[in-house]
């Protein structure tokens, strides 16, 4: 894979923590998303050894192009971490994360921490520059509490070897409080000659070809938009070529979606899949009218089975909404 060559603009999964992994990855590429950014992983853990970890950083061939996040503060742990990843799972790509805001990880010059030494992010990009055979990628923010400090920032990311930068248009300080600001991504953009992605409060597909044109960039990378809503990159698509409105999405066809997700989920995780799938659930079934009441009910549910005559019931037997009504996801 190669970003510069490849067609765009790019409308692709952005990473997750809890969300993006195998089984959404999937159904995502299914509907349409191009390029799948999987759920960030800790590279001390990796280096490690850890086998949970390793387990999250395996995919299923059907889910490529795919590319592996990994966050870390300690450019030879990041590079021995990002070595070992494309020695044994060869993703399309690796992407370092440079924007998570949760204290745990910046305390430690990690995630967004990075962004306060720009000489630190270089050094950890040299070094898995060195270790990699795939193309490497960060996802920062437009800087730690300064919007302007990303304009410097990715200029020191382009001259270690980036090879394609995501901007989500907030601050640290900011976490996920205020609005996206598009304008400025634009203005990091307009720094470096490698392909950037927009990021922040593309909730709808209608927005996109407005990230765009605003951004001037390469292409998006959705995240919340579509949780519960992997039709999301399909209609982008749609969209972008048609300037329609995209195709309702039906009851029965989110109802068939979230039911083979759901098997997806528990095929592999195991049993407790049915549980740990409540996260999606809710989502999928957001603004649904009942769903208050459905919630208690969805709780108690231990099987697939289960799972699915209650979501039949809810779902299809739905009175206030006709069938093709669209959902906002
Ligand atoms: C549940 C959740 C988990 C996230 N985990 C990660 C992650 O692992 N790595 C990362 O770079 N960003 C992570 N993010 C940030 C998103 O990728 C994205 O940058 C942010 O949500 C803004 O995009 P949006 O407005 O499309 O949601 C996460 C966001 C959410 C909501």
């Amino acid at each position: 894979m190669d970003w510069k060559t490849m067609k765009k603009p790019i409308i692709a999964l952005s990473p997750m923590a809890d969300m993006s992994d195998l089984p959404f990855c999937l159904i995502a590429k299914e509907l349409g998303a191009e390029v799948m950014f999987r759920e960030m992983v800790s590279s001390e853990a990796l280096v490690r050894g850890n086998e949970k970890t390793f387990e999250m950083a395996r995919f299923d061939e059907r889910e490529r192009p795919i590319i592996q996040q990994i966050f870390g503060g300690d450019p030879k742990t990041m590079g021995e971490a990002a070595r070992l990843v494309d020695e044994k799972y060869h993703p399309d790509g690796i992407d370092i994360n440079m924007g998570c805001p949760v204290y745990k990880i910046v305390s430690n010059f990690n995630g967004a921490g990075l962004m306060k030494d720009p000489k630190l992010a270089s050094e950890i990009v040299r070094e898995m520059k060195k270790n990699i055979t795939v193309p490497l990628s960060a996802k920062i923010r437009l800087g730690w509490s300064d919007p302007t400090e990303a304009i410097d920032f990715v200029k020191y990311l382009e001259d270690a070897g980036a090879e394609l930068i995501t901007v989500h248009g907030r601050t640290k300080t900011q976490g996920y409080s205020g609005v996206s600001d598009w304008e400025m991504i634009g203005r990091v953009k307009e720094q470096v000659s490698i392909p950037v992605l927009a990021n922040g409060d593309i909730h709808k597909p209608e927005q996109v070809s407005e990230a765009l044109k605003v951004t001037g960039c390469d292409g998006v990378l959705i995240a919340r938009g579509c949780l519960g809503n992997p039709w999301f990159f399909g209609q982008a698509r749609e969209v972008l070529e048609t300037g329609k409105a995209p195709a309702p999405i039906s009851l029965q066809e989110r109802f068939d979606v979230c039911m083979k997700h759901a098997r997806l989920h528990v095929e592999h995780y195991g049993e407790r899949g049915v549980v740990t799938f409540r996260k999606h659930l809710s989502w999928y079934l957001k603004g649904i009218p009942g769903v208050k009441e459905m919630r208690t009910k969805i709780m108690q549910v231990t099987s697939l089975s289960e799972l699915e005559e209650l979501l039949r019931g809810f779902l299809l037997d739905q009175k206030t909404l006709p069938t093709g009504s669209v959902l906002v996801g």
